[in-house]
């Protein structure tokens, strides 16, 4: 089978100098979306006919496999797809897709390809208000005869409610034929696709028609609003599916998976969460209120406190998060360990049991098991022209408000006193504190107002 995606429409409607496909939906390019739709499919050749702003599509969507076929001016669906003529495999069916309708199913596509096996097939949907769309027009006993666009339809044809929704199933032997030969003398003065109908009933090609299993499949995305309305929709579905296996959502309107979340049993998801890339959750894993996960691995038991942001970072079992935490790129969290209000990590292991509990920031750092960061720790890991790493090891006590200045290393079991600035490597076991001694004037009187 040949699968080709037009793609080349500006998009004029959305506003933006970004090319329509790949406005983000549930994170990804409407065009990716359809791309991964049409691969489920195991076409032998995937086929982007693609025109506006066709440099940035090509950079946003770089697949190897990928023919990409360039229609300069955009003269109607019809000439879109005849610029793929040299490139089809004449020997297969040829699917075509729309750029722009991103939730598009597969095993609706597996129907319309079975509907088209004696001949060619349209994808079709009734709709109550079908202004806009191509319409089907059947003879008496239901077979199609053609489709015609709301611009040219007589006002009789604009009551029909079955729409063309632009998905198709062509016989590509015929294709030649009948695209070199569309005219384009009608109320848009393009070349349109859906001529080749009228061109099939006349060669007695046999042209079916199937339904999607729900409509959202084919709403396509012209405006703002559409792309809205369908981020909603793929979020509910996802939503549902999480559910149906298991997840518990507090309120499954407001989370939002732009990306994969895999999860174990028993995960809980309160209100307000961002999941973002690749983000996948052990058994057990509770995750508070309106925190940002991208990116991230989160080991069974682990809790995530409300308002926790992490992105590139490594939980693991039983740990404790935030509420407020940040864990930035290459932040590593060991079982049982806690990180809590105002924390930022980066780029830092930190060794089951550790903790860190408030107000610190721990960079570029290696920490053992059994450590305590004080409230204000702060490993100063950069001199303003390098980075420069902090070790900490086994069971050392870091008092509140030190700060470690890198490259420096703790080593086992030693304390560091409150307040001190280390900046030697601080020895095994050994009590380090640097501090001005505390000086007591007794009977001390504060200076009066004059
Ligand atoms: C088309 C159909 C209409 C159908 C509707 C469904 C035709 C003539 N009409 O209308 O029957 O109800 O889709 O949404 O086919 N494109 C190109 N090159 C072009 C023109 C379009 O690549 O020269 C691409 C667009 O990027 C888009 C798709 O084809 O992905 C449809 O184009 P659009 O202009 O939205 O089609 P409609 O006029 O809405
Ligand atoms: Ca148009």
């Amino acid at each position: 089978m040949n699968i080709v995606i037009l793609a080349a429409g500006r998009g004029k409607r959305m506003h933006s100098n970004l090319p329509k496909v790949l406005h983000p939906l549930g994170g990804r390019p409407l065009l990716r979306h359809v791309i991964e739709t049409a691969r489920l499919l195991n076409p032998d050749r995937l086929i982007v006919v693609y025109g506006h702003g066709g440099a940035q599509v090509r950079s946003a969507i770089t697949d190897q496999d990928i023919c990409w076929v360039e229609q300069a001016e955009q003269l109607g669906t019809g000439h879109a797809l005849a610029q793929t003529l040299p490139y089809l495999s004449p020997a297969s069916t040829t699917l075509v897709l729309y750029g722009d309708v991103p939730l598009i199913a597969e095993n609706t596509l597996r129907r319309l390809l079975h509907a088209a096996a004696d001949g060619m097939a349209v994808l079709t949907v009734n709709l109550d208000n079908p202004q806009g769309y191509g319409r089907m027009v059947r003879d008496p006993r239901g077979g199609i005869c053609s489709i015609v666009e709301e611009k040219d339809a007589s006002p009789e044809q604009r009551q029909i409610s079955e729409i063309n929704t632009g998905v198709m199933v062509l016989p590509t032997a015929r294709l030649a034929g009948w695209l070199s030969s569309l005219e384009n003398k009608n109320a848009q003065a393009e070349y349109y696709l859906t001529d080749v109908v009228q061109k099939a009933v006349a060669e007695s090609v046999q042209v079916s028609s199937a339904q999607p299993e729900a409509k959202w499949e084919v709403s396509g995305v012209n405006d703002k609003l559409q792309l809205a309305e369908l981020e909603r929709t793929l979020q509910s579905n996802t939503a549902h599916g999480l559910m149906l296996a298991g997840v518990t959502l507090a309120d499954p309107t407001r989370i939002d998976i732009r990306g994969c979340l895999s999860h174990g049993k028993d995960v809980s998801i309160d209100i307000g969460c961002i999941f973002e890339g690749n983000v996948e959750l052990g058994d057990g894993v509770m995750i508070g209120p309106y925190c940002v996960l991208k990116n991230v691995k989160v080991e069974a038991g682990a809790r995530i406190a409300a308002y926790s942001h992490l992105e590139g970072a490594q939980v693991g079992a039983s740990a404790i998060v935030g509420p407020y935490a940040r864990l930035r790129p290459g932040a590593r969290l060991g079982a049982e360990t806690h990180v809590g209000n105002f924390v930022e990590v980066k780029n830092a292991v930190l060794g089951a049991y550790s903790k860190a509990n408030h107000l610190a920031y721990i960079g570029d750092a290696e920490i053992g098991e059994r450590v305590n960061v004080g409230a204000g720790v702060i490993t100063c890991n950069y001199d303003g022209a390098n980075k420069w790493k902090t070790c900490i090891e086994d069971d050392v006590f870091v008092g509140s408000d030190a700060q470690l200045v890198a490259p420096v290393r703790i080593a086992k079991g030693a304390t560091i006193g409150a307040g001190t600035t280390v900046t030697k490597d601080v020895p095994g076991g050994s009590l380090v504190v640097s501090r001005a001694k505390q000086t007591v004037v007794l009977d001390w009187q504060r200076p009066k107002k004059n």
